[in-house]
């Protein structure tokens, strides 16, 4: 398999560590998050993907293809939270791309803000004046709490009757996290108002 390499593994490491310390300065304060995670996808996700795609596992068809080699996950306490930050990062960096799926979530009820901005590559020499995209995942903690479970439930599971009264429960789920979230704003906007 002829994908990324120790040093170009090294390098997108180096790239996702700098992009998150400028990220995290960028949107700024953090207090709203409740917290953080980032991740470089590693080779056999990265085959399966191009694979999955009907292209070769190569370097060149992941850096082409592939919008999630670098993945980063911001999970807050408030739909607003969410909303805030990715106002910052639409202000301070280019959109290549913006999917709302707390305004549209998915048939099975993920919700979930993502966008992909570009990346400066960092080289154990620094910046060498490339960019890669980074996919930003801006959530909720009720909509962490379900896309962590339904990914532990669901993750490569076969469809049969059963599955799908299990995917029906958990839409359902996701319909009730998401009218607590809205609560829990709304409460949060009293408790504002008494403060002011
Ligand atoms: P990819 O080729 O995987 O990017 O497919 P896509 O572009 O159709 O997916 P999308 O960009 O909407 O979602 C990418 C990422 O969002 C996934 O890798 C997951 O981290 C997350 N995600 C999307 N849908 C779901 C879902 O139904 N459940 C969970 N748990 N996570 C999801
Ligand atoms: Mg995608």
């Amino acid at each position: 398999m002829a994908l990324f390499s120790k040093e170009q593994i090294s390098v997108l490491h180096n790239t996702r560590q700098y992009f998150v310390k400028n990220l995290l300065k960028n949107i700024g304060p953090t207090e709203v998050i409740e917290h953080h995670s980032s991740r470089v996808k590693d080779n056999d996700s990265i085959a399966n993907k191009l694979w999955g795609k009907q292209l070769n596992a190569t370097v060149d068809n992941a850096l082409n293809y592939l919008t999630d080699i670098i993945g980063v996950r911001i999970v807050v306490h408030f739909i607003g939270d969410v909303y805030d930050i990715a106002s910052k990062i639409r202000s301070q960096y280019g959109i290549l791309e913006e999917i709302d799926y707390i305004t549209n979530p998915k048939d099975n009820g993920y919700r979930s803000l993502h966008m992909i901005v570009n990346a400066p590559v960092q080289t154990k020499d620094g910046c060498n004046g490339r960019v890669i995209p980074v996919e930003i995942q801006i959530r909720t903690v009720a909509m962490d709490c379900w896309a962590s479970l339904e990914h532990q439930m669901f993750y490569k599971k076969e469809e049969c009757e059963r599955m799908e009264l299990a995917r029906k429960e958990l839409l359902h789920c996701a319909e009730t996290l998401f009218s607590t979230d809205m609560k829990m704003e709304a409460i949060q906007s009293i408790i504002q108002k008494t403060e002011k």
